[in-house]
């Protein structure tokens, strides 16, 4: 499945990314416990986000080899996530990856190079050539996020996504090797 071994962190200007730490619960937990962050995601992001969800959600990230869940950190601080989700079967060769940033931290160009960093350490290390994302169509946030890391909108997904009782629209943008 790996075509290299990652090597941690994957540096950036404005953050790192790495493997999740046990040591990270009470950093994960402070700034994923926010139903602004958790109204964007998918329902597996609990809210409100107990230390209970943050310890089991370490494990599983501590699971992973190489792992498909990782941390954003901002001056020794983890301040959120990045995620991959490598396809299968005749979709092997594409991911879908997802983002979340503590609120204190947003407007700041972080997730853009978190999510760029996570980019090229998918391609290098899971083989594939297409990262997608699906996009609540109202999370205009998300979407410059995406754009300034060069993906490109394809399309839109009409009526995708359940949450809290209300269908939403998602579009879908991609990134594929040149
Ligand atoms: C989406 C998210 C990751 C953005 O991260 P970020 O590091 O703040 O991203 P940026 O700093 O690049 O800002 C992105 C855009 O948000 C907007 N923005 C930033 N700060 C803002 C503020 N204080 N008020 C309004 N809009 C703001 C700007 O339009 C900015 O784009 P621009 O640079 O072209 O002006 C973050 O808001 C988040 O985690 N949201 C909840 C979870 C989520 O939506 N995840 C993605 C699911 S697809």
């Amino acid at each position: 499945m790996s075509a290299a071994v990652p090597v941690f962190p994957l540096q950036g200007v404005r953050c790192q990314v790495r493997p999740w730490l046990p040591a990270d619960l009470p950093s994960l937990v402070r700034h994923a416990n926010n139903p602004e962050v958790a109204a964007q995601l998918r329902d597996v992001f609990p809210h409100p986000y107990t230390v209970a969800d943050g310890r089991a959600f370490i494990e599983y990230a501590a699971g992973g080899m190489p792992p498909t869940a990782l941390a954003v950190v901002v001056d020794g601080e983890v301040c959120g996530g990045t995620g991959v989700i490598p396809g299968r079967g005749n979709e092997r060769k594409t991911a879908e990856i997802g983002y979340w940033l503590g609120e204190t931290y947003w407007g700041r160009g972080i997730a853009p190079e978190a999510l760029a960093l996570t980019t090229r350490y998918a391609v290098e290390t899971f083989d594939v050539v297409r990262l997608e994302a699906f996009v609540i169509a109202s999370n205009t946030r998300s979407c410059r996020v995406l754009e300034k890391a060069g993906y490109l909108r394809e399309g839109v997904r009409r009526k995708s996504f359940l949450k809290h009782g209300v269908v939403h629209d998602q579009y879908c943008y991609a990134w594929v090797t040149p």
